[in-house]
C-alpha cells in the first residue's frame, strides 16, 4: 500500500459526510475499535449517534493509516489531562499529530507533521441561541462584531466562525475548556479570510504570532476552523480531501478548492 506524504509545511484536512446508520455495513468497521471505543459505541442509544461515533473512529484510523504503515485496527490512543487524544501505539510515529471534530452530518480529521493542530466544525443551520452563547463566551470585541452583522444569516455565520476558531485553537493547544473563553479574542476580517488571535496574558502561550488560522466552508452548511502552529515552519498550506481514505490503497477525491474563506490565511 502506498503511503501519502505529509510535508512539513502542509496540513491535511479530511472531511467526510456522514449518512444513515447501516448496521450491516458498520460491523466490519466496528471491529477496528479498541475495547474502550467499543464500550462507548455500545452506550450510544440512537443509531444516528452510534453511526456518527463510528464515523469518527473510521476516519481517524484510516487517515492515520494513510501516512504510516500501520493497519487501521492497530492504533491505540491516550489522552492528555484535558482529554486531547494522542497516538499511544505504535511507537515511532510521534511526528504524526491529529485532531478530530464532528457535527451534524460531517466528521473531519486534521493531520500535521510535528506541530500542533486543532480542528472544529459547526453546522451553521443548527438551531440554538447564538446571541446568548455569544454574550457568554465571546470577548467584548467579538460580541460587538457579532451584533453588527447586517442580517440573521451573516450573524449566524460569524457566530459559527468565532465559535469554531476558539474551539480549534483550544483543541490545538490541548487545553480544552480550562481557560476563560472570553479572554481569547479573534479578530476576523469581514470576508473571513483573515483571522488572528489576541489572548490575555493569563491564557496566552506567548506565541500568538506563530499561530495560523483558516476557515473553510466544507458544504453549504458546514463551517470548519483550523488552528496550527508548527515547531519549525511558520507558514502552512491546507490540503483538503473529501471522504474516508481507503485502507486498501489510498483513493480519495480531492475537494479541489472549496474555500470561499481562508485561502491565503494558512
Ligand atoms: C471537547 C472539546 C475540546 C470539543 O468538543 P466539541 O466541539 O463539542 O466536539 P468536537 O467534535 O469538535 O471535538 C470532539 C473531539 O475532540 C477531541 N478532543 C477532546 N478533548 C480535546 C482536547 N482537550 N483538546 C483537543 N481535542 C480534544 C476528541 O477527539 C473528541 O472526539 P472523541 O471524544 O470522539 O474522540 C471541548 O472544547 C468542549 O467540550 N467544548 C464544549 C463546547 C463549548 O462550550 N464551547 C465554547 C467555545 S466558544
Amino acid at each position: 500500500m502506498s503511503l501519502l506524504e505529509l510535508p512539513f509545511d502542509t496540513v491535511h484536512l479530511w472531511c467526510a459526510l456522514t449518512g444513515e446508520h447501516d448496521s450491516a455495513m458498520a460491523e466490519p468497521f466496528a471491529l477496528w475499535m479498541s475495547e474502550d471505543e467499543r464500550a462507548r459505541y455500545e452506550r450510544f442509544r440512537l443509531p444516528r449517534d452510534k453511526h456518527q461515533y463510528l464515523a469518527t473512529r473510521v476516519l481517524v484510523r484510516t487517515t492515520l493509516s494513510s501516512y504510516a504503515a500501520v493497519p487501521p485496527a492497530a492504533w491505540r490512543f491516550t489522552a492528555n489531562q484535558h482529554g486531547r487524544p494522542e497516538i499511544y501505539e505504535p511507537s515511532g510515529v510521534e511526528w504524526l499529530r491529529f485532531n478530530l471534530t464532528n457535527t451534524n452530518g460531517l466528521v473531519a480529521c486534521a493531520v500535521i507533521r510535528d506541530g500542533d493542530v486543532g480542528v472544529d466544525a459547526e453546522d451553521i443551520t443548527r438551531a440554538g441561541d447564538a446571541a446568548s452563547l455569544a454574550r457568554r463566551f465571546f470577548a467584548p470585541k467579538e460580541f460587538a462584531d457579532f451584533q453588527r452583522a447586517p442580517d440573521a444569516a451573516t450573524q449566524r455565520e460569524r457566530f459559527a466562525a468565532y465559535w469554531t476558531l476558539k474551539e480549534a485553537y483550544l483543541k490545538a493547544r490541548g487545553i480544552g475548556l480550562s481557560v476563560p473563553l472570553e479572554q481569547i479574542a479573534f479578530v476576523l476580517s469581514d470576508d473571513m479570510r483573515d483571522a488572528r488571535i489576541e489572548a490575555d496574558l493569563s491564557v496566552s502561550d506567548g506565541a500568538e504570532s506563530e499561530w495560523q488560522f483558516a476557515l473553510l466552508k466544507a458544504t453549504d452548511r458546514h463551517l470548519i476552523a483550523l488552528a496550527t502552529k508548527g515547531t519549525t515552519r511558520r507558514s502552512f498550506g491546507v490540503h483538503v480531501r473529501q471522504g474516508f481514505p481507503s485502507p486498501n490503497g489510498i483513493s480519495q477525491t480531492d475537494l479541489g478548492v472549496p474555500r470561499p474563506f481562508g485561502s491565503g490565511v494558512l
